[in-house]
């Protein structure tokens, strides 16, 4: 059995106790969701087990983004219905979007013994508990206030060195295509001061960096006795440590301030890097996605990001053949990331999600073969824009972080830039956690290939 750490934030390994296994899917939101639940389920008595035969309680934290997202969890969900013909009596609970989403659709598997939507995971210990193989348990009510605030994550990651922090929940944008508003329920803001003591105890436990976690992390607002706002908020947590780096995710472009770019430039365990969805280059598509910017506006920040931080690393997600997407939109989208020249991004074809807006008034009229055909040239595109955007790197130097071991080479380390890129490098001597200063002896368009500057 691995070493048992009882710090308080690595997972508890106790075999007296019965076994929970915990799966996520979607992003890092669910990922730190999944941590929570987990800090929920300790305190009820129960240890996390990454062997599902061993387990009692089977946990899959899903998403709904896109319809791929789901038909995936739906296969697992097969999968556990053999398991639980091996294993008499165990749990299968759906929690995350999924939940939200199809609610007691769910349970119509036969497989599933509880759906919990992601405000209702204070009550798992009890649902688990009420659950019998004639009663299900559900409940996907969502609250305007809840935050987890008081809640430990018990961090599951096996590095010990990033951790992510959930500064909000939910979302009050209505992006037309998005399921987030749906699943997630209204936005609303953690307490400054509840952020800042995880931050601390993260600190405290040897983490070195820290990602501050919301869907538009530029409408944070804390409206307590002393007001914060997003910018506040980010120079109260780069405080905390010059050591700990600070990143950020998700911007959004309608609402990232200079005040925001100014504070990254005056901290530097502040991370040059920002996440900016564009989703679309056309004017047209951003209208109908409801993202309430324009292309200009769009450059303008980008502008003004580099006119601030000339090095600043940024990324976005590209949504390729939105209902309606014309050739020329399209051409568009291709153009914008030539202009912002991205160093990397995520990319996706448009799926419809039931409920939406999009969904209600506009047809999904692009055909699928149109729809891979221009996200492979968006991928194609973004290929060469990051191999441009690494080869500028080589003959660099740069401050990175260790945060594990290389997946191409064993004897080699991995880990960031503050520019957000992927260096791999050996480094005697050192260990996962530390700093190391690098200089890039050449690169892929994913990988900056450096060596360790004496
Ligand atoms: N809150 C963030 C992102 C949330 S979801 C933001 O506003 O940018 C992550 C990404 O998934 C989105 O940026 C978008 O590019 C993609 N996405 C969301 N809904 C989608 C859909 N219906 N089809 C395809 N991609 C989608
Ligand atoms: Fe979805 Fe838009 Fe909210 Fe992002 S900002 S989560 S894309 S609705
Ligand atoms: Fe997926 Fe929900 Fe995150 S839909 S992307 S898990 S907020």
């Amino acid at each position: 059995m691995a070493e048992t750490i009882h710090n308080g934030i690595r997972p508890l390994e106790d075999p007296g106790r019965p076994r929970i296994y915990i799966e996520t899917y979607g992003c890092q939101m669910n990922v730190n969701d999944s941590e929570v639940i987990l800090r929920i389920m300790q305190d009820a008595g129960y240890s996390l087990t990454d062997n599902i035969g061993e387990a009692s309680v089977i946990l899959a934290n899903t998403c709904s983004i896109r319809d791929n997202a789901e038909q995936r969890i739906w296969g697992r969900i097969e999968q556990f219905r053999l398991q639980k013909r091996r294993q008499a009596g165990i749990v299968v609970g759906i929690t995350g979007c999924m939940a939200e989403r199809l609610k007691d659709k769910l349970l119509e598997s036969h497989v599933v013994d509880l759906v919990a939507g992601p405000d209702s995971y204070r009550n798992l210990p009890e649902m688990v508990k009420a659950v019998t193989p004639d009663s299900p348990q559900i409940n996907v009510l969502l609250s305007q206030e809840e935050t987890y605030a008081d809640i430990s994550p018990v961090r599951m990651d096996k590095n010990g060195v990033s951790a992510f922090i959930s500064i909000m929940r939910g979302c009050n944008n209505v992006c037309s295509y998005c399921v987030v508003p749906y699943t997630r329920g209204a936005e609303r803001s953690r307490d400054p001061q509840s952020i800042l003591r995880e931050a601390k105890e993260l600190a405290e436990n040897g983490y070195r960096e820290i990602t501050l976690l919301g869907q538009n992390v530029d409408s944070y607002l804390w409206k307590g006795e002393h007001e914060v706002n997003f910018a506040g908020l980010l120079e109260m947590v780069a405080q905390v440590s010059p050591e700990v780096r600070i990143r950020f995710s998700t911007s959004h472009p309608k609402d990232i301030s200079d005040e925001v770019i100014e504070t990254m430039a005056r901290y530097e365990n502040i991370c040059r890097h920002i996440h900016l969805p564009v989703q679309s280059g056309s004017n047209a598509m951003l209208e109908k996605m409801r993202r309430k910017y324009t292309r200009e506006w769009y450059l303008e920040r980008v502008r003004k990001i580099r006119s601030v931080i000339p090095e600043c690393g940024l990324s976005t997600d590209i949504i390729a053949g939105f209902c309606g997407e014309t050739g020329q939109d399209h051409r568009d989208t291709l153009s914008l990331m030539e202009e912002a020249g991205f160093d990397s991004a995520f990319m996706f074809q448009y799926s419809e999600r039931p409920g939406t807006l999009a969904a209600r008034k506009y047809p999904d009229d692009i055909p699928l073969e149109v729809k891979t055909e221009r996200l492979n040239e968006i991928i194609a595109l973004q290929n060469r824009l990051s191999l441009e955007s690494n080869s500028r790197d080589v003959g660099k130097r740069f401050k990175v972080l260790i945060d594990g071991i290389s997946k191409r080479n064993e004897e080699e380390f991995c880990g960031r830039t503050t520019t957000n890129k992927v260096c791999v490098f050996s480094a005697p001597g050192y260990s996962i956690g530390d700093y190391a200063e690098v200089e890039v002896t050449s690169c892929t368009s994913a990988t900056l290939l450096s060596k360790l500057v004496k």
